[in-house]
Order: C-alpha cells, then structure tokens, then sequence
C-alpha cells in the first residue's frame, strides 16, 4: 500500500487548481464534490473530474475523489457517474460525514457492482471521514464494516467541532484558552478504533493555510498520537506535512539495529536484553517493524 502522509484536497470545480495538483509532488491527491463545491456547480464539477482523471497524468500518487454524504441527494451521482466513468483511474474514494456502517456498506456494494460490470482489475477503496458526534459514537462499527475495501479513516475537525459545540473559527485549529490538544480524545479514539482493524488513520486539515508553524504542530501532535498522515488544503502545506510524516533516517537505522541485535539474543535464549543503554524486549521489535513497515511505504 502506498504511504498517505499528505491527501491534498482541490475543488472538484477548479480545472486550473486541478492541473496544477497533478504536476505536485504529493501521496495523494483527492478531487472535491463536497464542501468546496457550491450544490450548483456539483453537475459541472462531476465531469471535470472525470475528464482530468482521464486526462492529466497522475503518476507518482494515489488519485481520489470526494463524494457528497450518503445521506445527500448529490451522493449517488456523485458516486455512480465518476465512478462509471473514470473508475479505472481513481484509487479511492472518500466518504464525509460517516455517522453509521451501513454508509460505508452502502458505498462498498455499488462499488463492487460498478467494478464487475466495468471488469475494471483496480478495487476503489474507501476512506471514511469521522466528523460527528453520531460518527465518533459508532467509529468502532465504521471501522469494522469493509474489510479490505475501506482503508483509511479520517478526521473531520471543522465538522467535529461544531457538530459538538466546540467554539473557534479555525478549521482544525486551536480555541483561545483551551489548555490541552483539543483534538486528542478524538484522535485518539478514532486511532484505536482503525488500529483494531488495521486501517490507516489520517488527520484533517488546517485551514489557517499562512500559518505554517502552527500546521507543523498540529502535524506533529497528529502524528505522535498515531496518526499517518494529514491533509493539506493549499499547496504550501505539502512539504511540511510529508517531512513531518516521513520516519526520520536515523530512527529506520536505528530500528534496524534494534531488530538485528533481538535477533541475535534470542539464540541465546535472552528474552529482555540491553541495547544501546536501554532495555529492549519483543515489544521494542514490534516499536522497530512498525518504523520499518512505515518507511517502506514512504
Ligand atoms: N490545490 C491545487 N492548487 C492550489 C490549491 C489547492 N488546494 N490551493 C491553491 N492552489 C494554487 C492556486 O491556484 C495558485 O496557483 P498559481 O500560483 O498557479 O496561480 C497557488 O496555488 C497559490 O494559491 P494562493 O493564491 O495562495 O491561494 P488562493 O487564494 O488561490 O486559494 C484557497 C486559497 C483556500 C481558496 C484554496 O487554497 C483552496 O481552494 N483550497 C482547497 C479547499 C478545499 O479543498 N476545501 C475542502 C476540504 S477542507
Ligand atoms: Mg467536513
């Protein structure tokens, strides 16, 4: 599976912003229907996305789309037109305002028609995006419901806090005052829930595009918690993200080492064993193999 340290989001709608996202270098790249598209321009912005899927090289990065919620009237066109019609192209589609499996199941079984009917040879998978209180309420279902189709889930933090009552204006940012991570119980809990059944979790955006040291530090929180990546919503915030999600070298050598030195001390039947001025047992490996896994995806 290909890494997703950064999903940069584009309006489905701006065929000049759309162009310019396939020459930047990033994981991935997904094409908006949802927010960032006025209801009006929906219809206009479904086919231009069909058109520069087929079109446009899109190389070197995962290609996904952004549907309408499955609660919407916009949803199943959104799904089935782009789908039909560009399908071959997408890697994956996104799903917003989850609040229950069946959304997910939903979306799986078209998709599984669609494909064989098309006899496309790529799955589509599916992100998730966990932003409401409904949602966070049944992320473990969510996180359950399509194996081997939904791959990743992402959190919502604009949507999230106003679905809760969170103030403040920043899309993902922090609220004057508040003391700790703000997005931490949320983080957290949308992490365990994917972990359990071996998703990807992906961390929202920052709307607050100027400020690059604060998107630094929200990356980082994000990514200290577990998560694998984070979105971008303007070019500027790529590099950082990716840097920051990337596994620095000398913690992929030292993780090497780390499993080469267990390796050797279980021949001679050692279970903990001092490694460096620390002490390492079979969790550390586990700790090493994740780093590893990470940096072979990268
Ligand atoms: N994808 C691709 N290109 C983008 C981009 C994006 N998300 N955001 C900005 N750009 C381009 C601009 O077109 C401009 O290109 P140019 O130099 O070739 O003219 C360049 O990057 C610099 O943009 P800038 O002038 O700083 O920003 P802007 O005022 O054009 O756009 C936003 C600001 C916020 C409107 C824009 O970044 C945006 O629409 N972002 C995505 C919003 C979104 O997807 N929201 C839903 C998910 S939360
Ligand atoms: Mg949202």
């Amino acid at each position: 599976m290909n890494a997703r340290r950064c999903e940069l989001s584009v309006p489905g709608s701006n065929l000049k912003m759309i162009g310019k996202a396939a020459g930047l270098t990033v994981d991935e790249v997904l094409l908006d229907l949802e927010d960032s598209v006025a209801p009006e321009g929906r219809p206009d912005a479904r086919r231009t996305i069909i058109s520069a899927a087929r079109e446009f090289d899109w190389s070197g990065k995962r290609l996904a789309w952004r549907i309408n919620p499955v609660s919407s009237p916009y949803f199943y066109q959104d799904l089935i037109e782009v789908a039909e019609a560009a399908g071959d192209k997408l890697g994956a589609v996104i799903v917003p305002k989850v609040n229950r499996p069946e959304e997910v199941y939903t979306v799986a079984a078209l998709l599984t028609a669609i494909e064989t009917a098309k006899g496309f040879s790529q799955q589509i998978a599916i992100e998730a995006q966990i932003e409401s209180a409904e949602g966070m309420l049944n992320v473990e279902k969510i996180a359950a419901v399509a194996p081997g189709r939904l791959e990743a889930l992402i959190f919502g933090p604009g949507d999230y806090a106003a679905s809760i009552g969170v103030p403040g204006l920043t899309i993902g940012g922090k609220v004057e005052g508040y003391l700790g991570h703000l997005w931490h119980y949320a983080l957290s809990r949308i992490i365990v829930a994917a972990r359990a059944h071996g998703l990807e979790v992906i961390d929202g955006p920052y709307g607050a595009f100027k400020d690059i040291v604060a998107l630094e530090e929200s990356a980082l929180q994000a990514k200290l918690l577990g998560c694998d990546g984070k979105w971008a919503i303007h070019p500027s915030q790529i590099e950082p993200i990716q840097q920051i999600f990337s596994p620095a070298q000398a913690e992929v050598d030292r993780a090497r080492r780390l499993v080469e030195a267990y390796a050797a001390s279980l021949t001679q039947r050692q279970g903990a064993i001092r490694f460096e001025g620390e002490m390492i047992d079979a969790a550390s490996v586990k700790m090493a193999e994740r780093t590893l896994r990470r940096s072979g995806a990268v």
